[in-house]
């Protein structure tokens, strides 16, 4: 059996970032919570809670004596002003990357007429980057949501940062024709595209390709999606617990991905469960 584990697999550097803030802030801090889960990963969460640190999901079940994480997708402008009187300290771990979608989605509101967002609506991130607006905005997911947009002067459009280039490219061209002037906030992150294009590579070479990421996490649905066109026998799975080794069978050539929030150590477990049920 030969596998193919895809270049830019698992944790980027935000996730990375504030996992390591967590850790940090549980050395430092007597009480900690992380607001909403910290990443995507049902499994890493599990294990910051057997660590004891909390998950809080609504501002009424904290204390002033908790310190407060914030996740690498950010939050509403609104909510961290309350976070920041309902708690003892409040500590950003918002991606650096994702702060970029909320400046320039302030920026572009004070300029344009309307800023347009590239992302899903209901996702945190998204929520996040419409709070830093002034003024009218939309949320669209792809080219489509535009064909009855009015005739503005002025557009800007920010996406979300796991967002697609080619959509991102597509939604900017219908835009275009929307308006006398179009102002693009690149926001889209290069952990994300670098990790759809690698696994693109690699799902067009193998036989099977597994993807390993929170059902949850959006980047990592979208990841199946692109591998699933192109490699039909694609398995999105959280667990290596969820793998059925009867679809190895016949199979030569197995590629892996994983989303931004997988950790590396459970990359090598599934690479090293395939291996071993490759060669029964
Ligand atoms: Fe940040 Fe990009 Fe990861 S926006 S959280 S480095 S996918």
């Amino acid at each position: 059996m030969e596998i193919l584990v895809a270049r830019h697999a698992g944790f980027c550097f935000g996730v990375e970032r504030a996992i390591d803030i967590v850790k940090n802030a549980s050395e430092t801090e007597e009480c900690i919570a992380t607001f909403g889960p910290i990443i995507h990963n049902p499994q890493v969460v599990e294990e910051l809670a057997r660590k004891g640190i909390k998950l809080v999901s609504n501002i009424n079940e904290l204390n002033k004596n908790t310190a407060i994480i914030i996740r690498s997708h950010g939050i509403e402008k609104q909510m961290l002003s309350e976070l920041q009187e309902h708690s003892s300290k409040v500590i950003d771990a918002t991606c650096p990357f994702v702060q970029k979608a909320q400046k320039s989605a302030y920026e572009l509101s004070t300029t344009c007429d309307k800023v347009i967002i590239l992302g899903e609506v209901n996702h945190p991130e998204v929520r996040g980057i419409i709070s830093y607006i002034i003024g009218d905005y939309a949320v669209v997911e792809s080219a489509d949501d535009i064909k009855d947009f009015e005739f503005r002067n002025k557009y800007g459009l920010v996406a979300q940062t796991t967002q697609n280039q080619d959509v991102f490219k597509e939604v900017s061209s219908a835009l275009k024709a929307k308006c006398n002037e179009l102002i693009l906030a690149k926001t889209i992150c290069s952990a994300t595209y670098k990790r759809q294009e690698a696994a693109i590579e690699v799902a067009s070479v193998v036989e099977l390709m597994i993807v390993i990421g929170g059902k949850n996490s959006a980047n990592t649905t979208r990841l199946y999606h692109l591998c699933k066109d192109i490699c039909p026998k694609t398995y999105h799975i959280e667990t290596v617990e969820e793998i059925d080794k009867s679809i190895f069978q016949g199979i030569n050539k197995v590629g892996i991905t994983a989303g931004a929030s997988t950790p590396v150590e459970l990359i090598t477990k599934v690479r090293e469960y395939i291996l071993e049920v490759g060669h029964e």
